[in-house]
């Protein structure tokens, strides 16, 4: 039932605060104590007595784990891109993200202690299936030393996913009608936010305060959504008048944002028959720049932290092509943003969890786009909710 809303897609964008807390009131501890410092050590970062997020998963599956190796496709693949970074930064585990269709037929060396996850929405990928699978087998023909320990991501429980995997968060997005995965991918980020942040207690790689801090963040993200989402409605479906003969589209991150121009730029060409790329902004330079011109608009995700100044810079460059500059960056960000010809404004957060807020005015603007252009967006051509085949 699509209620108020034209589309399937656009109901499910407007459904995301109310996922958002689903989720994080399901793994949270919502009466969790700060755990008294340990006698034995002075380090802040000890930390002893019961985890502040319940995933529920085993020590046999977390203990001693000394690599991290995900597998997914499409838009859960670049879901698994913002989990590579968090495991890194927060966990301290070194993680490689596979396209499951390139892992069959190009496994990684094999190394003990290694915890296999596989991402999917729909639960029924073939390929995530089968490099899962595959996985399986060669760590367990191995011997004792490399025995798997696979974790499946997934809304859907009951999937082949949740039947082959013995351990599973399920992100409790539910069923996702329209084709372009938009609940999903924010609820396998919140679950990344989850795993890495219990990893990071249980290898005692974060202090408590940011802890405490980092999952108080979180507790925000729905009302900021909201935010988001009543700002944008009225202005994007304007803004997107302007795209209706555009044939090409830009998009520019860094750091933790990468994926999210990646996402973007997927976002927009499988509704809106775009062409459009993702790309990591200090990459431009070194290619990409040369398709710039006033009729390829740029879309920079510059939000404040680590790369906030290195992105302006960037957008600079395209500017200098007389691309058009549409960014996604605070209101706050002040003299900076005036170089931008357009703005998707998002709430200042703390960087490490801005992809959850910068996605959302990117899902809309190629909703937007779409629906202009009178384009079915919940069933676009040639695409499946779930991909069975290989
Ligand atoms: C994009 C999209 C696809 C899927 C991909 C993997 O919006 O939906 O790129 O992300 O086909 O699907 P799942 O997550 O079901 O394995």
């Amino acid at each position: 039932e699509k209620q108020v809303f034209k589309h399937f897609m656009l109901k499910e964008i407007h459904e995301q605060p109310g996922v958002v807390r689903d989720c994080l009131n399901a793994y949270i501890h919502d009466d969790w104590q700060v755990p008294e410092p340990s006698k034995t050590s002075k380090s802040p970062s000890v930390n002893s007595g019961d985890s502040p997020i319940n995933l529920n998963l085993p020590n046999a599956l977390c203990e001693g784990v000394e690599q991290v190796q995900i597998l997914a496709c499409g838009t859960s693949w670049h879901a698994s891109l913002v989990g590579k970074y968090l495991l890194e930064q927060l966990a301290d585990l070194p993680t490689t993200v596979q396209y499951a269709s390139e892992a069959r037929y190009s496994p990684i060396p094999l190394r003990p202690n290694t915890m296999t996850i596989g991402v999917t929405q729909s639960g029924e990928t073939a390929d995530t299936l089968a490099a899962l699978a595959m996985e399986q087998q060669r760590r367990i023909n191995a011997g004792a030393a490399f025995a798997p320990r696979l974790l499946g991501i997934t809304n859907r429980p009951e999937s082949s996913l949740g039947q082959m995997v013995p351990h599973l968060i399920d992100t409790r997005a539910g069923i996702e009608i329209g084709v372009a995965a938009t609940k999903t991918f924010l609820a396998q980020l919140i679950a990344f936010y989850l795993l890495a942040l219990d990893l990071a207690w249980r290898r005692q790689t974060l202090s408590i305060p940011r802890i405490q801090e980092i999952i108080k963040g979180l507790r925000q993200i729905p009302s900021q959504i909201e935010l988001i989402l009543g700002n944008h409605e009225q202005d994007i479906g304007e803004l997107s008048h302007d795209f209706s003969d555009t044939q090409d589209f830009i998009f520019l991150g860094r750091g933790i944002n990468f994926p999210i121009a990646l996402e973007g730029a997927l976002k927009l060409k499988e509704i809106s028959y775009i062409h459009a790329e993702g790309y990591p902004a200090g990459e431009m330079k070194h290619g990409p720049i040369a398709l710039l011109d006033d009729k390829v608009p740029v879309v920079a995700i510059a939000m404040p932290g680590m790369v906030y100044e290195k992105v302006i810079s960037n957008a600079q460059e395209a500017k200098a092509r007389d691309a058009r500059l549409i960014g996604v960056t605070p209101k706050t960000s002040g003299e900076s943003a005036e170089i931008f010809d357009d703005l998707l404004s998002v709430p200042e957060v703390d960087e490490l969890l801005s992809p959850i807020l910068t996605v959302i005015p990117l899902q809309l603007l190629a909703y937007h786009i779409a629906a202009r252009r009178g384009l079915d967006v919940d069933q676009p051509r040639n695409l499946a909710k779930s991909v069975t085949v290989e």
